[in-house]
């Protein structure tokens, strides 16, 4: 069974093939620079970069996997949530191949990519705890099975993607911020700033960055005189602490709500055995490493999806998409993309339309 999968949410055109014994035939990704200039996705440009090489990426990964497109058995496209320009192009692209095949088209969840990516490399069974951070979501659910999700906790103002890259902005580190602030804290010191924890006494799983991002505002303010942070004089050394202290924050937030969700998992949840994390700010590896520690020490097995997954790629639609293949879970041609899709919001098996009511 070869799935073949198509991302375009946001910012990089990818496409992949993967099998039900789980390898990953073949893929290629275009990171699309033209936003670098902007320090953020101009969803426009966006867009018409996808429809400029969506059509190259899908060849490039079929040749890579050298198989032909009649070896595919299903198409999956994310189909939300995401910027809706570039979402309709990668729709409208597997869309066109599901029907010039005749075969299954599969509406994936651009989530459930990132939830379900660490089962392709590690042997994650369901039900699970999963912390899913990327640049615009951070919630920590339990993965039950394909298409049924409980959220526990959610951010209620910034995704922690979203607080990296802002952080970094900030300091002119440059985009996306997540990655360079990473570099830059491996040579800071995490203990020179204090910074808020907020919320961490809700008595839930939520989290909030917004406060937090607020706090390094107001330390970088202190550097200026006219007290903007564009005059701020910043010695490379106050940056650098200012990246660890807040990568040491941000990672402490999380740490301390997935303690009390590893609560409620072992409760409710009896079965759960790992604690995983994805999405593009799983690829830090001080969070990634912290979170080993707390699944160490709660009798959890931690596991990712490798580095070069855990930020939007085609291997993850696919993936998803051959896990929903194989449950029976296709979508209907006339699937409407979706902007907005929360995780938890549809039972899988309803309408067939990739666990979506029309
Ligand atoms: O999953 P993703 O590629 O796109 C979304 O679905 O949002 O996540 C992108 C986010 C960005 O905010 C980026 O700065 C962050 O993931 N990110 C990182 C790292 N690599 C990517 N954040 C912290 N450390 C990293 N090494
Ligand atoms: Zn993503």
């Amino acid at each position: 069974m070869i799935v073949l999968g198509i991302e375009s949410s946001c910012d990089e055109t990818a496409c992949a093939l993967v099998n039900e014994k789980r390898e990953i035939l073949g893929q290629a990704l275009l990171s699309q620079e033209e936003h670098h200039a902007f320090g953020g996705v101009v969803p426009e440009i966006a867009a018409r970069a996808h429809l400029e090489h969506i059509d190259d990426i899908i060849s490039h990964a079929l040749k890579n996997a050298n198989i032909s497109l009649n070896d595919v058995d299903a198409v999956a496209a994310a189909s939300g949530p995401g910027l809706i320009g570039g979402v309709v192009v990668g729709v409208m692209a597997a869309k066109a191949l599901a029907l010039a095949l005749n075969k299954p088209f599969i509406a994936v969840n651009h989530l459930e990519g990132h939830a379900l990516c660490a089962r392709l490399s590690n042997d994650v069974q369901y039900p699970y705890l999963l912390l899913l951070v990327s640049g615009g979501h951070c919630q920590i659910l339990v993965v039950k099975d394909v298409g049924e999700y409980e959220r526990l906790g959610t951010t209620i103002d910034d995704a922690a993607g979203e607080a990296f890259d802002k952080v970094a902005k900030m300091l002119g580190l440059g985009y996306p911020g997540g990655p360079l602030l990473e570099k830059a804290a491996l040579s800071g010191n995490a203990n020179r700033f204090t910074l808020p924890r907020p919320l961490i006494n809700s008595g839930d799983c939520n989290l909030s960055f917004s406060g937090l991002k607020t706090a390094v505002r107001k330390i970088i303010e202190s550097y200026s005189e006219d007290g903007d942070i564009a005059h701020a004089d910043l010695e490379l050394q106050d940056i650098n602490d200012i990246c660890a202290s807040f990568q040491y924050a941000a990672t402490d937030c999380l740490v301390r709500k997935l303690k009390k969700a590893i609560d409620i998992v072992k409760q409710k949840y009896p079965n759960a055995k790992h604690l995983v994390v994805s999405g593009g700010v799983a690829a830090n590896t001080y969070l990634r490493n912290a979170l080993k520690k707390l699944a160490d020490e709660s009798g959890f097995i931690f596991a990712a999806p490798p580095i070069k997954y855990c930020t939007d790629n085609g291997v993850m639609i696919a993936w998803a998409g051959l896990e929903r293949f194989q449950k029976g879970y296709t979508s209907p041609l006339d699937f409407k993309p979706r902007p907005r899709w929360p995780l938890d919001e549809f039972a899988p098996k309803a309408a067939g339309a990739g666990g979506v009511k029309a």
